[in-house]
């Protein structure tokens, strides 16, 4: 057999695109997870049972395999070990190891924006309690470990009683035992989606938070996310100039990446950015309503060859609303097909598989479906929005509702 072999590093949901892709470009796919049942599992040729995460392992199994690619396109720490393998075994990649471990790091990644006149708040890096320089905190400031993510271990804090117990908490989360302490900007939450050209970036997407209220005005949770975000013209400008700065200062070229960030009153102010796809369902998003394929952009640039970028106008305006469950065991919902059948709702996605256990962390965990509402105006959105889910329902093993309606009953307007 001559085909080429690219290893793929972890079976999410959003890498059966990646595995179907790289088979029709001719690939022999070998997929390394040590989990079982992840979803990527039956379509890859080949599962390999070991952490992604364990990059001499991932070399020892590329050497072996004569990999020719090693890749992954939506996970953080994976997409460091791809370029870490890339570099010891001579194969293309994205960008180098560095570039990654730089954007794993949420103090290295502050201070480079810092120096690079990317908009940002303060922020300061600790390793101990005793190292917390109260002076230069701001109040209401925001703790978080540098290198967690999913919002693991992030708080408001507003009192030096607060700055210290959720410090001792992020250290105890970081795998290099540090805290961030930074400013928080008070506002909407933005995603931009991007591609880094040679010179500079091109906004792809842009979408906002759907926030489920926080007693404190943090969005560590939403029901989904208005498409594009209702930005105005100066707005859009400052995005722009922002994701030409990320590219240029984290000497990115040929490559997929996303930024969030707050729109606050004095303009847009960057959280974090990432240099790959995000997860969930930005493939879906990004492929549907900006006519942007970024698995095959991804791959393109991980083979180095140039990417092909053409995103269409968007016309209308979308939201994605996810449907959380309370704890229990998930078994189907009902009302999606019938919605869709009516062109009410433009798309619908079921997370979990029967028999899922839901349990009470509203990470992922109980988000078991989606849905897609296409309209004219984000008022009409919202309208369609509100409909869609009066007739939607989740089911548990004993046919017995599960949705969790609160959630957005409280916050849809
Ligand atoms: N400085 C900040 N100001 C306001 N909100 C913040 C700030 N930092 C984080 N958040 C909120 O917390 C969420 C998670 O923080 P983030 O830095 O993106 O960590 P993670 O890597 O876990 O996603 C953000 O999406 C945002 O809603
Ligand atoms: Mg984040």
């Amino acid at each position: 057999m001559n085909k080429k072999t690219a290893i793929v590093l972890g079976g999410t949901a959003p890498h059966i695109e990646l595995v179907n892709k790289l088979k029709s470009r001719g690939y022999y796919t070998v997929l390394v997870d040590y989990l079982d049942n992840s979803p990527c599992v039956e379509y890859a040729d080949k599962h390999v049972r070991e952490s992604t995460l364990d990059t001499e392992k991932v070399c020892d199994i590329a050497k072996e395999e004569r990999a020719e690619l090693v890749i992954s396109t939506c996970i953080d720490q994976a997409n460091s070990v791809c370029c870490y393998a890339a570099e010891k075994l001579g194969l293309p990649k994205p960008y180098s190891y560095k570039t990654s471990l730089d954007v794993t790091d949420k103090g290295l990644m502050k201070k480079i924006m810092t120096d690079n006149d990317i908009p940002t708040s303060w922020y300061f890096v600790v390793k101990d309690t005793n190292e917390i320089d109260f002076g230069r905190i701001k109040y209401p400031a925001v703790v978080k470990p540098v290198d967690c993510n999913s919002s693991k271990g992030v708080h408001r804090a507003d009192s030096k009683e607060e700055i210290v117990k959720y410090v001792k908490e992020a250290i105890d989360l970081s795998r290099t035992d540090s805290a961030i302490i930074e400013g928080f900007n008070s506002g909407e939450e933005i995603q931009v989606d991007c591609f880094a050209n040679e010179a500079d970036a091109t906004v792809i997407m842009t979408r906002q938070k759907q926030k489920i209220a926080a007693d404190n005005g943090m969005v560590l949770q939403s029901f989904g996310s208005i498409i594009p975000a209702p930005l105005n013209d100066e707005l859009n400008i400052q995005a722009k100039e922002i994701a030409d700065k990320i590219a240029r200062a984290f000497g990115l070229s040929n490559t997929p990446f996303f930024y969030q960030a707050i729109v606050t009153d004095e303009g847009i102010r960057v959280l974090e950015f990432a240099p790959r796809i995000g997860g969930g369902l930005s493939y879906y998003l990004l492929n549907n309503i900006a006519g942007y394929d970024a698995v095959e952009a991804a791959i393109d640039s991980f083979e180095g060859i140039k990417a092909k970028i053409e995103p269409k106008e968007i016309s209308g305006c979308y939201s994605t609303n996810l449907l959380y469950a309370r704890p229990g065991v998930f078994d189907h919902i009902s009302g999606l097909d019938e919605l869709k059948a009516n062109g009410d709702i433009t798309e619908a996605f079921v997370m979990k598989k029967p028999g899922t256990e839901i349990d009470r962390d509203m990470r992922s965990s109980n988000r078991v479906g989606a849905f897609i509402v296409k309209a004219d105006s984000y008022d009409e959105l919202y309208e369609k929005a509100k409909k869609a889910y009066d007739s939607i329902e989740i089911y548990d093993t004993e046919n017995k509702p599960m949705m969790n309606r609160s959630l957005y009953e409280r916050n849809l307007k």
